[in-house]
């Protein structure tokens, strides 16, 4: 790949790209911060894209049209949703799903996007496997390659989080990666959502996501890193 665009949703979650990035250069466009410059040689573009489904796919759409990006990798945290992960474990993205799309008045299945061709948006294999290759030699196996679920919603309810992994299959849940997955299919982009869980979407998820983001953003900062050494 040639440029590679890097989004987090939260300041947390790109706190440590900022602090080893180099040649670095910052433009603003739709009120969304962009810093252009190189981490291990590679291009870079990194941008903290706020919270939620929208800012998300506003600022994958700038990073492709205005800044020419040739691959988008998410970092960031999740609540897990698969009853296997804990906090610090890794989720990597085969597929993303937008569980707070609801047309099930119509008789559309939950999470389904009306008239489209697919509401699962498939992650990169390569970008994938590189990933999980990262998540197994850095933290020693805890790693799952699985659904992500993206809402615009933060979850603390073991009702809703059970729902999810029943329903919908989920691994975690978050506020973007579909969104910045769905911007990237629509542009044949190529992307992959990586999320360190801070919390388990549960009735104590507020407590723990205020206790480990830092953590988990910091997991999954390094599998980026890992990423970016060897692309
Ligand atoms: N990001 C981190 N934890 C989350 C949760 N429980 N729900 C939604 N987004 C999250």
């Amino acid at each position: 790949f040639g440029k590679i665009g890097v989004i987090g949703a939260m300041k947390e979650e790109i706190e440590q790209f900022q602090q080893h990035m180099q040649d670095v250069r910052v433009t603003e466009k739709a009120k969304i911060q962009f810093t252009e410059g190189t981490l291990h040689g590679k291009s870079l573009v990194l941008c903290k894209s706020g919270v939620g489904k929208v800012n998300a796919a506003v600022t994958t759409q700038i990073l492709i049209d205005t800044f020419g990006v040739e691959a988008i990798i998410f970092t960031g945290v999740a609540g897990a949703v698969d009853p296997e992960l804990n906090v610090g474990d890794i989720v990597v993205s085969s597929e993303s799903l937008q569980h707070d799309m609801d047309v099930t008045a119509l008789g559309f299945p939950r999470g389904t996007i009306p008239y489209e061709e697919t509401s699962l948006f498939v992650a990169d294999e390569s970008l994938r496997e590189l990933a999980a290759q990262a998540s197994r030699e850095l933290f020693d196996g805890r790693v799952k390659v699985g659904r992500v679920l993206s809402g615009d919603q933060f979850i603390a309810s073991r009702e809703t989080v059970a729902t999810l992994y029943h329903e919908l299959q989920g691994a975690c849940t978050e506020m973007e990666g579909a969104a910045v997955a769905q911007v990237s299919v629509m542009n044949a982009i190529p992307h992959v959502i990586i999320r360190s869980m801070s919390d388990k979407a549960d009735g104590s998820a507020h407590v723990n996501f205020a206790e480990f983001t830092v953590q988990a953003s910091e997991n999954s900062y390094r599998i980026v890193d890992y990423m970016l050494k060897h692309l």
